[in-house]
């Protein structure tokens, strides 16, 4: 762009409103976008619906920042706008920016029900539907929490509590915390800072990360200034196309941060979330595609040919369009394995069935994370906790041959612990690093890490703990829980010790 770039008046832009003249305004920049209508990976429609608009508010939380350069011709940029003949979005200048009442002291924010009540006037309401929302009657969401309430700890006295390390491992990698952060989708819905800024605050306080595959910065962005010890995973959606998922796992050989890839499960389609299909606007009417599938797929196959894009759903439905729903045990894991040397953790195993299951593919498998997906997916799915329980009861050597990490409804530092006690290895925070980053942007998010980490320590020290891998069932009450949990047949396929014998003889 020369400075003598030319400068558009609005009501030319809204002309250009067709297929066959389609600009934009991103950034205060003018596009001419017909040629790439048909390229676009979230379809033809979603630009075609934005034609003749400032689109940069629907543009910018979804797409990873440089892409609009490396993919558009430099002749489609035709020059600015004139920002007073922009029409008034009819919002405050406050609402504009999502600041509240200025600058948020995150130090006067003790928990993390504080940070989300912040954050959720910070952020937009498109923003906090998708996130705040869960299936049907929220049920598992809330119960994922208040599961934890239903234990009581056992503390003990006259015990040297002055030392406290929460440090542990995930697959071998040290971490400072049993605590990561999960694979939640579009964090820059919340702030610019995004993913790379939720990779910040895990540097800082030496927690894990899980990356969306719905990321909105690409994984190279995101693990770009990490810390030679800092531990990622990668969570893969299979997609119908599986030539997509395959030039997705390709392009992570090149990022050795990203340690194993993170296969969710508990979603092969989304839950009825009733907040975010309400919030629905231009953006979330259309598919959006991932960061990694932007800049990773060089595929022009447009599934929009061939599937139309149901009419009204929320930013949840959208992005699950074009996840396959037809995975096995016997079919994906082979073709996993095909396509990638990383170690596999199975996401969102609700039964202790599947969790056995799981253990008979370690080491492949090296870990499994109990999620009902924050209670997104099925409403009325069982909290973590209880998967836990009917590991421990049904089946315990699934702890003797894979990791067993939990997630949904963590909120405090002795839910953390709670988990730990039954078994589990940590503990995964999804929304909370969202509202965190809403709340305050990476500082949010380094203060959400930083409340968790010093009530772990105050939870440990009152039980008389040093280390987390002392945590275990003498410092829990959890029968109140146990009498709840299912209580059926085991219809577990174990070798019969007969078998086995036979096959020596
Ligand atoms: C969700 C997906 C994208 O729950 O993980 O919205």
């Amino acid at each position: 762009m020369t400075p003598m770039a030319k400068v558009f008046d609005y009501a030319e832009i809204v002309k250009h409103n067709t297929a066959e003249s389609c600009w934009v305004i991103l950034y205060g920049n003018v596009y001419d976008v017909t040629d790439f209508i048909s390229d676009h990976p979230g379809g033809s429609k979603v630009i075609l619906q934005l034609a003749g608009t400032d689109a940069t508010e629907e543009y910018d939380p979804i797409h990873p920042p440089g892409i609009l350069e490396q993919t558009l011709k430099p002749e489609a940029k035709l020059g600015t706008i004139n920002p007073d003949t922009l029409p008034s979005t009819g919002k405050s200048p406050a609402e504009t920016s999502g600041a509240v009442d200025g600058p948020v002291d995150l130090e006067s924010l003790l928990n993390l029900n504080e940070i989300e009540e912040v954050a959720t006037k910070q952020i937009s309401q498109k923003a906090w539907a998708y996130y705040f929302s869960a299936s049907d009657d929220l049920t598992s969401k809330t119960f994922n929490n208040t599961v934890y309430r239903q234990i009581v700890l056992r503390p003990r006295v006259f015990v040297d509590c002055v030392k406290c390390d929460t440090s542990t491992s995930f697959l071998g990698h040290n971490v400072k915390l049993p605590l990561y952060v999960s694979p939640a989708a579009m964090a820059r819905l919340a702030h610019p800072d995004g993913e790379w800024g939720i990779a910040q605050a895990c540097a800082q306080y030496g927690a894990m990360q899980l990356i969306s595959q719905n990321a909105s910065m690409t994984p190279e962005q995101i693990v770009a200034d990490a810390k030679e010890e800092q531990v990622f995973g990668w969570q893969l959606y299979v997609q119908t196309e599986r030539a997509k998922s395959e030039a997705a796992l390709a392009r992570l050989k090149k990022l050795p941060a990203i340690k194993f890839v993170c296969l969710t499960l508990d979603a092969p389609v989304p839950g009825k979330r009733e907040h975010d299909e309400r919030a629905k606007n231009i953006a979330s009417n259309l598919p959006v595609r991932s960061a990694v599938q932007e800049g990773g797929s060089t595929s022009k196959t447009d599934t929009d040919a061939k599937t139309p894009a149901p009419k009204a759903m929320g930013v949840g439905q959208s992005l699950f369009w074009g996840t396959a729903a037809d995975l096995t045990w016997d079919r994906t894991l082979p073709w996993l394995k095909k396509h990638t040397d990383l170690p596999i953790v199975l996401k969102g195993v609700q039964t202790h069935e599947d969790a056995y299951l799981a253990s008979l593919h370690a080491p492949h498998i090296k870990a499994i994370i109990l999620s009902n997906h924050g209670g997104r997916a099925l409403d009325t799915a069982p909290p973590a906790i209880h998967t836990l329980l009917e590991i421990r009861k049904y089946c315990p050597e699934v702890f003797d041959r894979i990791e067993v990490w939990v997630d949904g409804g963590i909120k405090r530092g002795t839910d953390i612990v709670k988990a730990l006690c039954l078994g589990a290895r940590g503990v995964g925070i999804g929304r909370a690093a969202l509202f965190g980053l809403g709340a305050g942007g990476k500082e949010g998010v380094a203060r959400v890490l930083e409340i968790l980490k010093a009530e772990t320590e105050t939870c440990m020290r009152l039980l008389g703990v040093e280390r987390v891998d002392e945590l275990g069932m003498q410092h829990i009450n959890a029968r109140a829980v146990e009498r709840e949990i299912y209580d059926g047949p085991a219809a577990l396929e174990r070798p019969s010790p007969w078998s086995k014998a036979k096959a020596k003889l």
